[in-house]
């Protein structure tokens, strides 16, 4: 079976619809339940916080068997159209919000999980290109993201698991941004990559397919950036 959290909206909405396509038997997570209503037949839906112990249970108990698969997308940006925090308390609350929703999700999901992988299985952690740039406390909590993936690649990779995490740029067609960007922010965010384009859900459906397949028997333990050339590692 292959987990995609978050899988009811955006890249993990995709990459769930891509395994069940391929014959996979696939379950997605997500907190509301309105998005999981339309995941479409042959996907389990769970709805459950990826980012709590009783949330990982949930997802759990609707795990039947072995898992050969974890994408783990859920996470995202809760200062997004929110004030800034005006009070320590506030702050200490988005970080936190910011960490669970992204850090801790992931620890948590893995930690749940990785008893039932088998040799094989493939886990591709979600990253993001605001690691690079430092974006408030989201692009700490993904640089934290792919750190994790680099310890876990190490400590699952004798079981015949590997570990991955996928940093994207820009992808249009989520809820990342709680609704559609400006036309000038879209085409700002456009002109910083080399190739002039738009990244889709697609894009990382292509090499989130990659990660999972034995093709990819080699690569563990990388952070593997998605964004047209926006960022580069050389
Ligand atoms: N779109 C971009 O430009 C972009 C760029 C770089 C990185 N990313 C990363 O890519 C991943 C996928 O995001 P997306 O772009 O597809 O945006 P999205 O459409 O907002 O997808 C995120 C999904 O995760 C779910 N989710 C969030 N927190 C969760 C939790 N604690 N437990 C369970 N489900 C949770 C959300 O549903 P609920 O709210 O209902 O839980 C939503 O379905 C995220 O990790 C994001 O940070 C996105």
């Amino acid at each position: 079976m292959y987990i995609v959290t978050g899988g009811g909206t955006g890249i993990g909405r995709a990459i769930a619809l891509a395994l069940r396509d391929q014959g996979r038997q696939v379950l997605i997570t997500g907190r509301r339940p309105e998005p999981l209503a339309n995941a479409g037949p042959g996907i389990t839906a769970v709805a459950c916080d990826n980012a709590t112990p009783d949330g990982v249970r949930r997802m759990l108990d609707h795990v039947p068997g072995s898992v050969d698969g974890l994408i783990h997308c859920a996470g995202g940006n809760p200062a997004i159209g929110r004030p800034d925090p005006d009070s320590p308390e506030a702050e200490a609350a988005l970080l936190a919000e910011t960490v669970d929703g992204n850090l801790t999700s992931a620890a948590l999901t893995v930690t749940a999980l990785a008893p039932r992988m088998t040799a094989g299985a493939s886990v591709v952690l979600f990253g993001s290109i605001a690691a690079e740039h430092g974006v408030g406390y989201y692009g700490p909590a993904k640089a934290a993201v792919a750190s994790y993936a680099v310890g876990l690649a190490a400590r699952l990779g004798p079981r015949g698991i590997r570990v991955n995490c996928v940093s994207p740029g820009y992808i249009a067609d989520t809820e990342f941004f709680g609704g559609p960007l400006s036309r000038e922010r879209e085409q700002q965010l456009r002109a910083q990559t080399a190739l002039d384009r738009t990244g889709l859900p697609e894009d990382a459906v292509a090499l989130t397919l990659f990660l999972l397949s034995p093709e990819a028997r080699h690569l563990t333990g990388q952070n593997l950036h998605l964004n047209g050339g926006a960022f580069t590692t050389r």
